[in-house]
């Protein structure tokens, strides 16, 4: 077993942090426990109770973090022997989810390297030829995927997006909790630091001062006249996917595990050349979960957890992550 010095885990936290969060809320704390273990920590007071009243993608959220925890412990030949998953976690500002025994002489991760440049692309994509190749590779590297190319599938799946994602937005509850993770103003304290800033959103100024509108007071009287649609739509965006991704699991796992293969896939398509982005609506509303199951002919024992636009990015993604200070994040 190897144990870490309080200097090691802060430079393997610099790197776990870079794991995706649902509205990069970041719930995941650690702790240095006094037997020289690493704990991954829950950091309860860190939730978007409305969008995730499950806590179903905090937990996935979580999952991704162990598993940038363990890309970084690889990075210096060490790799996580054992997890102890608490069964109940104690319920106070900070809960212990998981020990984490450390061991050494870990085989290089191919997806090590993908770490500081993944990002959620938010943009539209471009065609290109390479398109097909990169998309074979991806779906020849994991067996938890669906990957639809058919344009007239790509086409359908971008109007249900939308639809999805308005069912969630027509809720007060719903669009005042997004508006308190958007940064949409670079003199927010936190813009750099946590939620949804205005770059993280492909947004300019004046597009940001729009949402800022459209989200809060105008909505209701937007959706009374038809236009609140079309001024939320991705539906472009979505249509211009080379591929969408479903990204499937066993059902019944728990969605610790889940985040691990979750982030571990958004990794393998940053590895093809492409990029990304979730669309949680799609999987969260049971109707259009259900169709896109029918669509891709997924069978019972599979479980539809999200579904991803990818393709290759209009413009270049200089990397750029927004992400709690490493101090903040060890309890
Ligand atoms: C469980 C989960 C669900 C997410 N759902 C969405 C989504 O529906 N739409 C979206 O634009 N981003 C979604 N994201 C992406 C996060 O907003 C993003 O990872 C976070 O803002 C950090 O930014 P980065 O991915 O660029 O590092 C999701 C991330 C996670 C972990």
């Amino acid at each position: 077993m190897s144990l870490l010095t309080p200097d090691l885990l802060r430079e393997l936290v610099a790197e776990a942090r870079l794991a995706p969060s649902v509205h990069n809320i970041q719930p995941t704390r650690w702790r240095l426990l006094a037997d020289g273990r690493p704990a991954l920590v829950d950091d309860t007071t860190v939730r978007a109770p409305i969008a995730d009243p499950t806590g179903h993608d905090v937990r996935i959220s979580h999952g991704a973090a162990l598993e940038g925890m363990s890309l970084a412990l690889n990075r210096r030949g060490l790799s996580i022997v054992d997890i102890a998953i608490e069964d109940q976690p104690l319920a106070s500002p900070h809960a212990v989810l998981c020990r984490l025994t450390i061991g050494s002489g870990a085989d290089s991760d191919p997806l090590a390297d993908n770490v500081p440049r993944r990002m959620s692309w938010r943009g539209t994509f471009a065609a290109s030829p390479q398109d097909e190749a990169a998309l074979a590779q991806l779906v020849a590297s994991l067996d938890n995927i669906v990957c639809i190319r058919d344009r007239k599938q790509i086409a359908d799946i971008a109007a249900w997006a939308d639809e999805a994602e308005l069912s969630f937005t027509r809720e007060a509850d719903f669009r005042r909790e997004l508006l308190t993770w958007m940064r949409l103003s670079p003199n927010d304290p936190l813009y750099l630091q946590s939620g949804l800033n205005r770059e993280a959103l492909a947004m300019n100024a004046i597009e940001a001062v729009g949402a800022r509108l459209v989200l809060g007071p105008l909505f209701p009287l937007l959706d009374k006249l038809g236009l609140a649609a079309a001024l939320l739509s991705d539906r472009a965006k979505t249509s211009s996917a080379a591929a969408i991704v479903l990204f499937c699991r066993p059902r019944g796992e728990d969605p610790l595990v889940s985040g691990r293969h979750f982030y571990r896939l958004w990794l393998e398509i940053d590895r093809a050349g492409l990029a990304a982005c979730p669309m949680s609506s799609l999987a969260d509303n049971p109707a259009f979960n259900d169709r896109l199951r029918a669509t891709a002919g997924l069978g019972d024992e599979v479980r539809l957890v999200n579904a991803f636009r990818v393709g290759r990015p209009t413009a270049s993604m200089a990397p750029r992550h927004f992400r709690l200070p490493v101090d903040q994040l060890i309890v």
